[in-house]
């Protein structure tokens, strides 16, 4: 396994389209862990491949940032299939460091997706852990959570961000 760089806003990867994984081979094995050990470096609740630089449909979530071995979630061409609810809660995003903003999302999500193995799999998710869902399937669609704040909001930040140059502090 190894910590991969992750990719920083404004990188372009991180807006482009991820490709549906069609090979569950070992270099998608490899992929995956990779992206559990940079999560868990880093830490974050979640990493999306093109955080990584590869442009294809996967992504790790671990709520419990490593204190529960049942909470990993490793997805493979996930997708939304049910939601329902409307939440309000700080959010930040490991390619945007040093900012948080409150978000709203859905409080209530079902996705389907398929397994590092391929296997179909299912995951309802609420609160937290509905929130990293769509976090990290926002990434997957090159969408980042700035996208969904308000338009001054987003004014601000871009300012902030490119006076500052949050991404090289820390
Ligand atoms: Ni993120």
């Amino acid at each position: 396994m190894a910590i991969r760089e992750i990719k920083k806003y404004p990188e372009s990867v991180l807006r482009g389209k991820t490709e549906p994984v069609e090979e569950f081979n070992e270099e998608l094995q490899k992929l995956i862990e990779d992206m559990i050990e940079t999560m868990y470096a880093a830490p974050g609740i979640g990493l999306a491949a093109n955080q990584v630089g590869v442009a294809r449909q996967v992504t790790v979530i671990d709520v419990s940032l490593g204190s529960d071995k049942e909470a990993l979630i490793v997805l493979v061409n996930p997708e939304i299939v049910h939601c329902e609810g409307e939440e309000s809660s700080e959010e930040g995003c490991l390619s945007i460091p040093g900012y948080t903003t409150m978000v709203k999302r859905f409080t209530k999500v079902k996705v389907q997706a398929q397994d590092r193995n391929g296997n179909p799999v299912e995951i309802d998710g609420e609160g937290l852990l509905a929130r990293a869902l769509q976090h990290e399937l926002d990434h997957l669609n090159g969408k980042l959570f700035v996208d969904r704040i308000g338009r001054i909001k987003r004014e601000f930040f871009k300012k902030r961000y490119s006076r500052e140059k949050v991404g090289s502090s820390k």
